[in-house]
């Protein structure tokens, strides 16, 4: 491939990992996953969670309601694990055919994670369902424990759960979300030995836009910087390459997940700010970006359009996008809702554009 192209032109992709949020907020979110993305896996972080599969089907309606028109984009839903799920809700999910994982949030780990799980072993029975159904397990993997530093949490979440997960649930589908560590890394690069029946990994990990292009020195630089703080929270720059090593490195257990997560700017600048970026909408000009600092953007399309729909045992996509290499500014401000929203990397000029009309 031409090191340094000028367009670039592949499958569909996906986005593995996502916050749609619900309501006025749709009208903007779905757009902008829509204009890039064939499907995304929404997750169910909403107040209250989407607990039940009926929840998941009514939540997927008013989302297919604030398609673009013409728009062909399809949420994969999710159901929010709680110490209560029972292991007969995961039957009734996958019957629906709508929901495609379970997301398990340790109880206060981030935005809107309450109701998240107090106890690992108060959910065994469900995961065993899960295991048995073939319904794949969606990780916030960070321990909530005050006691472990924030930077920690997550390496110390595989030490201390993930390792017994799958020890005693060794079949079950596993997804650890948002990685951000060299550990997290190395973990799910050594447990690639076993796959299921159709030959996908049984662990794979997403990877955000964010986490590959800025490490822990962008929530400071100059004074404290809000639009970069989100949970996990980006860590030192030797992680970050560990990172970027992954995402590049052409291995089926490492896909795309931006796990954008829009927050209105008043909740952001504030004495207690939300954690999350909003990355959807530039989200491929930002992966192309990551990308291009390895000289990898040959390998941007099995991360983005090939292996999470592999993972997910989902065909691919039919579509094709097209990137161009025409600047595109970020801009300060995006409307959203009744308010409105600083994306990541505002006022930042990126290399790379979805061609218009695409
Ligand atoms: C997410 C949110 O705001 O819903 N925030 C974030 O920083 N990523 C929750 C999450 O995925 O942790
Ligand atoms: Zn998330």
């Amino acid at each position: 491939m031409n090191p340094s192209p000028q367009r670039l032109t592949f499958t569909t992709p996906d986005d593995w990992h996502l916050h749609l949020r619900d309501d006025a907020a749709l009208a903007f979110t779905v757009p902008w996953t829509a204009a890039q993305f064939g499907r995304a896996i929404v997750m169910p972080n909403l107040k209250p969670p989407v607990v039940t599969t009926a929840q998941a089907l009514d939540y997927r309606d008013r989302i297919l309601a604030a398609r673009p028109a013409g728009s062909g984009f399809m949420p994969l839903m999710t159901l929010y694990l709680t110490d209560g799920t029972l292991p007969d809700d995961i039957a009734r999910a996958r019957a629906s055919g709508a929901v495609v994982g379970v997301k398990l949030y340790p109880a206060g780990a981030t935005t809107n994670s309450d109701s998240g799980v107090t106890d690992l072993r108060r959910v065994y029975p469900v995961l065993a369902a899960m295991q048995q159904e073939n319904m794949p397990l969606l990780l916030h993997g960070e321990v909530t424990d005050p006691d472990v530093d924030m930077f920690d949490r997550e390496a110390v979440f595989i030490e201390r759960h993930l390792v017994a997960i799958r020890r005693d649930f060794p079949m079950l589908k596993i997804v650890l979300e948002h990685i951000t560590t060299v550990q997290a890394v190395a973990y799910v690069r050594a447990q690639q030995q076993g796959t299921d029946a159709r030959g996908a990994p049984l662990l794979a990990a997403t990877i955000t836009a964010h986490h590959l292009l800025y490490n822990r020195n962008a929530m400071f630089s100059g004074g404290l910087r809000p639009h970069n703080f989100c949970l996990p929270v980006l860590k030192r720059e030797v992680h970050r390459q560990a990172l970027l090593d992954a995402a590049t490195s052409g291995e089926a257990c490492f896909f795309l997940g931006t796990d954008s997560a829009p927050h209105a700017r008043e909740s952001k600048e504030a004495a207690c700010g939300c954690a999350g970026c909003l990355t959807a909408p530039h989200a491929l000009a930002l992966y192309a970006e990551a990308f291009e600092q390895r000289g990898a953007l040959d390998r941007l399309e099995g991360f983005a359009s090939q292996f999470g729909a592999d993972f997910y045992g989902l065909p691919r996509n039919a579509g094709r996008v097209t990137l161009v290499r025409v600047p595109l500014e970020v801009p300060d401000r995006l409307p959203y809702a009744q308010a409105d929203i600083v994306p990541l990397d505002a006022g930042r000029t990126l290399a790379w554009r979805l061609e218009a009309g695409a």
